[in-house]
């Protein structure tokens, strides 16, 4: 029987839509629209939210103490805990009732399959119960995270279990962050890191037993890590394979893995009550403001989990909430909001795992990362808006863009399930239950069927993976983007005419990062900029260092302006870093000129990492006191891709297909007319925007990637006339001998 809705009224209803068939028909239409709303809400957010307190829940009184508060507290310490309840609190986990069962199957099975509900304890009781058991003394416990801060954060909870040091017999390695020693015996990574590894020891020596977690996540790495360590097994008969999974594709991972037995734990779960909402909702921002509201004041005790997005969407929502309960008065419990996204620091993510203080709720705004990745305690209402955002591919520019998406069904049962770990729950979906039926698609689809390849292709062909058509993907990325990323890897020059990997190729698969990056990082090192390039790259691999507050942004962007160079954004992050570290690294700089300290020592981090694989393969750090040019003509080297040119109609077009960009207002170019530039990234919202755009010389492009562009018309009288032009080069001709499979291979057969 189909769940009634029972969306609290008023809420949902006023911002609905008439027509149910309307999300089927302008589903695309609708998200674009709801891109511009929400650009419009968020400038409008202030007013409204003092005006929504007015109107609605004038006569209400509630408390408020919210985020900047909780963004003050102390982190918990799971340290000071006695052993007793930690044990206590192992041995309740549902898991533990499998641990002989467990052990025993896996030391009889070289692959294993583990299902379990999310928080039943497969992340941070199997690794110690193997090492309880004397695995680690054959090797490291390896376990892999989709995502860094389920890495962290789980290495965090286990090392606080086993009453050891980070670092010690428990650690974990993230990108540019290795918090692991000699004496370590679990360890807990990102499944890039471990993909990384595979490079330089493809049988996973160093390894007992890897447990592949969150494998349903099915990301590029981990579905590569399928392949890798399958083939590793095979040569060596003592490495287990555990791959964990919390939800029912169990059958398929099985079937890849020689038909291995299939352990499900069983999970205590409560029942939880499904409400869709009864139209479609237009703005899902607002829709989720108000029912967190409904929820806070009609309903009874538990936390709420609400998921968003994505960083922006969950601070405004944050800051929006904040508002509105402030100015409601104090007959209402307290309501305590806490974000939740990658990019928070770990003291501030900790904060969720506390219990709720008395007389108060919680309200968790999270993005996907909650679905499985971490586990809070204490849900009993779940608000889920149906979306997500995804990394996505788009052939016909290039370039990944994060697109906000549907969900599919398999992740809305997820996020219910959520509300359901510690009693009877709620589940607020605001989306109809037709289009739950019938426009989501029953599982997500794997990453490795819309990504960009380039990286992880130049990985596998630095393994001496060639013949990538033979390789055991459990589900193969379409051709296309195979030969796309090979064709990338070819005009960057990692592959020779060939196919193979060239010198440059290899150096680059060294550097965890995509292959423009590590191209322009190469040809620094023999430009003589590879300090400055060092610092761009670094400070592009973290967040957004620039810090805006809502009260103080004219101040905050007149700071921001200090820093701006007038050739664009790359020399403005080089800017800032130095000033900063003239400034000795100074918090007070950071503060006085509302930069991110933690963003900028994490930049700092990153640079000394590249400097250690600089050193590793006798990569000189050579600085070019500042040449402006030679650096500019170096990222040229990497993005040459990504020009654009100047258009009288729509700002610029780049040069490869013509598509219409703008330069984003955040860039320091915002305004300015410079022929042509180079961006970093291509960002979707209610145009196409470029993100850290720099100004560049068109015969940069020409020399930079002669291979790649022409100069036409320039044996015109007036050269005015002349312009780059893409070549369609030999790649294009030889693709056919190329496709997928070296084209040695094909000389081969011949
Ligand atoms: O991996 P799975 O989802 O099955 O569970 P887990 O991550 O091993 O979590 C088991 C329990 O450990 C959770 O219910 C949390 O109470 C606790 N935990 C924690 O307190 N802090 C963490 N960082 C991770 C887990
Ligand atoms: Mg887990």
């Amino acid at each position: 029987m189909p769940q009634l809705s029972k969306v609290p009224q008023g809420s949902l209803a006023r911002t609905a839509l008439s027509g149910s068939n309307m999300m089927n028909e302008h589903r695309t239409e609708k998200i674009q629209q709801r891109k511009d709303r929400e650009l419009e809400a968020r400038q409008a957010k202030s007013a409204h939210a003092s005006n929504m307190a007015e109107t609605e829940f004038q006569n209400r009184q509630l408390v408020m103490t919210a985020w900047e508060r909780s963004r003050n507290r102390e982190p918990i310490e799971y340290g000071k805990r006695t052993d007793l309840p930690i044990r206590a609190q192992r041995e309740s986990l549902p898991v533990f009732q499998m641990r002989q069962q467990l052990v025993d199957a896996i030391r009889d099975n070289q692959f294993m399959v583990i299902v379990g509900e999310t928080g039943s304890g497969k992340t941070t009781q199997i690794t110690q119960y193997l090492d309880e058991d004397g695995f680690s003394s054959k090797g490291m416990i390896g376990c892999t995270q989709p995502r860094r801060v389920a890495a962290v954060s789980v290495a965090k909870r286990v090392s606080e279990e086993m009453g050891c040091r980070l670092g010690d017999d428990v650690g974990y390695t993230i990108r540019f962050e290795d918090v692991t020693s000699p004496r370590t015996r679990i360890k807990y990574m990102t499944d890039g890191m471990l993909q990384v590894e595979a490079l330089k020891d493809p049988e996973m020596k160093k390894y007992s037993v890897i447990l592949l977690d969150e494998a349903h996540e099915r990301t590029v790495a981990t579905d590569v890590l399928f392949g890798l360590l399958k083939k590793a097994a095979s040569r060596r008969p003592d490495l287990r394979i555990i791959v964990t999974s919390a939800t029912l594709d169990a059958e398929k991972f099985s079937a890849y893995f020689l038909n291995c037995p299939i352990i499900k734990i069983p999970g205590k779960t409560f029942p939880v009550d499904v409400l869709f909402s009864q139209t479609p909702q237009m703005d899902y921002i607002e829709s989720t403001l108000d029912t967190v509201m409904e929820i806070h004041i009609n309903e009874g005790k538990g936390d709420i989990l609400v998921f968003l997005t994505g960083q922006e969407e969950i601070d405004t929502c944050c800051e929006v909430l904040y508002e509105r309960v402030k100015t409601l008065g104090d007959t209402i419990q307290e309501l305590l909001i806490l974000p939740v996204y990658s990019a928070l620091p770990s003291e501030v993510q900790s904060k969720i795992f506390e219990p709720t203080p008395a007389n108060c709720r919680k309200v968790i705004f999270a993005t996907n990362i909650a679905e499985t990745s971490i586990t809070i305690d204490g849900i009993y209402f779940v608000v889920d808006p149906g979306f997500s955002k995804i990394n996505t591919y788009n052939p016909r520019v290039g370039m990944e863009q994060l697109v906000v998406s549907p969900i599919s069904q398999a992740q809305a049962n997820q996020r219910k399930g959520r509300a359901g770990r510690t009693g009877a729950g709620k589940c607020y979906r605001l989306y109809t239950e037709s289009a739950f039926l019938n426009e989501m698609t029953p599982n997500t689809i794997p990453e490795i069927q819309r990504q960009n390849l380039s990286y992880t292709i130049l990985m596998l062909k630095a393994m001496g993976i060639n013949d990538l058509l033979n390789f055991e993907f459990m589900d193969a990325p379409p051709r296309s983007s195979m030969t796309s990323a090979l064709e990338d890897l070819y005009n960057l020059q990692a592959l020779d005419d060939d196919g193979r990997l060239s010198k440059l190729g290899r150096l680059m698969s060294q550097f965890p990062m995509e292959p423009a990056l590590s191209k322009a990082l190469i040809e620094s090192t023999v430009q003589g900029c590879s300090d400055e390039m060092t610092t761009i790259i670094s400070m592009l691999s973290v967040q957004n260092v620039f810090y805006r507050p809502r009260d103080k942004q004219q101040e905050a962007d007149n700071k921001k302006v200090q820093f701006h160079h007038p050739y664009g954004d790359h020399l403005t992050l080089l800017n800032v870093y130095n000033r900063w570290k003239a400034n000795n690294y100074s918090k007070s700089f950071c503060v006085n000129n509302f930069l991110h300290e933690r963003h900028l020592k994490r930049a700092k981090d990153v640079k000394l990492q590249l400097e250690s694989i600089f050193s590793k393969l006798r990569l000189p750090l050579n600085n070019c006191n500042g040449n402006i040019d030679l650096i500019r003509r170096t990222l040229v080297s990497g993005f040459f891709r990504n020009a654009a040119k100047r258009d009288s109609e729509s700002g610029y077009k780049t040069i490869t297909d013509g598509t219409s960009v703008t330069v984003h207002p955040s860039s320091s170019l915002y305004g300015k007319d410079y022929d042509y530039v180079i961006y970093h990234s291509l960002v979707l919202t209610t145009r196409e925007y470029m993100s850290h755009v720099t100004a560049i010389s068109p015969q940069w492009l020409v020399e930079s990637a002669p291979h790649f562009y022409k100069v036409a018309g320039a044996e015109s009288e007036s050269r005015k006339k002349a312009k780059i032009v893409p070549l369609f080069n030999k790649f294009s001709q030889n693709q056919d001998s190329w496709r997928l499979s070296s084209i040695r291979q094909t000389k081969e057969r011949a």
